[in-house]
């Protein structure tokens, strides 16, 4: 069985992250070596992620995580066979760090062996190869198979009918699911990342506390919107607050209950999360699929993971990667530039910030 090393490097927001993986034709895949440098915390004082400051965090990681994976491969004795790195979509600066990064070690030390360009949102998709129950074996019996892709940038459904064959059915048409935890998080003074934080705080709340509005739930088709149910509850913190006539808005300093932030908190998520569940259960039930995948930031959410679970009947395979992939890490890189390359297709390795899943030629 054909089998290859994969060298991966992922920029694209606010992670740093190289991987060295191990992947047969069959898709079984061994994470040999992944190291993350997490930006969260120099961020979360600005409520986000800074550009600037990632791109120059990016050019500062970058070096000291390749002394380390570099010992490794020497220590191994590893020939990388192929190299894959993150060229969109995310913050351009930052994309830019790991492309140029890539290309020097290709050129220097790595000449002969393609450097491919990856589509970081084929990097989340492909993110279930890494559960635990994934079996090889059995991988034909998943397809069709429902794509929910939520995170912070992205909130995405799609039916992978192969490894190759991807539809895109819809995706929001303002905010994504987790920009809108973030901005939440914001207005009840959480800080960044917000969907951590929104779920310890709705854990205490009751999710019927409030009817915030679920946008889109009924409109029949699979497109998403957050940007109304952030001002519903922007709203609703201004009438509670006290005054209706001043102005709420992040950052301004007012005094919650705990027990208002924690159900403020339980029945936004929920409304959050309801048009995510009962859509991806429309498309299982119109393609006649066979499992369903929920990759990105968001499906991290425990909440999420019990709702989905429990929306399906126990035989339905709900494939959520563990924690540690559900975030932007290089391993899922190394698998989408694995995948990719089988199929001849790369990227041109230029910085494109606004990179989608539909314009997916390696699809
Ligand atoms: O995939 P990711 O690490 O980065 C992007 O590519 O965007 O996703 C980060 C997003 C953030 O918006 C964060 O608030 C959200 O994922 N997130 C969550 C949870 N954990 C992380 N959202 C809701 N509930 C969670 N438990
Ligand atoms: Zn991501």
């Amino acid at each position: 069985m054909q089998r290859k090393y994969v060298l991966a490097c992922e920029t694209s927001c606010d992670e740093t992250s190289l991987a060295l993986v191990h992947i047969r034709e069959d898709f079984s895949v061994d994470v040999l070596f992944h190291e993350t440098a997490s930006q969260v915390e120099i961020h979360a004082s600005f409520g986000g992620v800074v550009p600037n400051l990632a791109k120059r965090e990016h050019q500062k990681n970058l070096p000291l995580l390749w002394e380390r994976m570099s010992a490794y491969l020497a220590k191994e004795r590893i020939c990388p066979d192929i190299m894959a790195v993150t060229v969109g979509p995310g913050l351009e600066p930052a994309l830019w760090q790991g492309i140029t990064f890539f290309s020097d070690i290709h050129k220097t030390l790595y000449p002969d062996i393609p450097l491919v360009g990856v589509n970081h949102l084929e990097g989340h998709l492909y993110s279930f190869l890494f559960h635990e129950l994934f079996d090889p074996a059995s991988l034909d019996t998943l397809f069709p198979m429902v794509s929910l892709l939520v995170s912070g940038g992205h909130t995405i459904l799609g039916v992978l009918s192969d490894m190759y064959t991807y539809t895109l059915l819809g995706e929001t048409k303002d905010d994504a699911v987790g920009e809108s935890f973030d901005k939440v998080a914001r207005l009840l003074g959480l800080p960044y990342p917000g969907g951590p934080q929104i779920e310890r705080y709705a854990q205490r709340g009751d999710v019927h506390a409030y009817p915030f509005p679920s946008p889109l739930l009924h409109s029949g088709d699979y497109e998403f919107s957050y940007s109304g149910l952030k001002t519903a509850v922007l709203y609703h913190l201004r009438n509670v607050s006290g005054d209706s006539a001043q102005s709420f808005s992040p950052g301004k300093q007012i005094t919650l209950s705990d027990e208002l932030s924690y159900d403020t908190a339980a029945s936004f998520q929920y409304a959050a999360f309801r048009p995510l569940v009962e859509k991806t259960k429309k498309a299982f039930e119109e393609y006649s699929a066979k499992s369903v995948v929920v990759s990105g930031g968001v499906s991290a959410s425990s909440f999420l993971r019990t709702y989905m679970k429990d929306t399906f009947e126990d035989t339905v395979p709900i494939l959520f990667p563990p924690f540690a992939y559900c975030q932007d890490n290089a391993a899922m890189i190394g698998v989408a530039g694995y995948i990719g390359h089988m199929k001849g297709n790369s990227y041109p390795l230029e910085a494109n910030g606004i990179l989608s899943l539909s314009s997916s030629r390696a699809l």
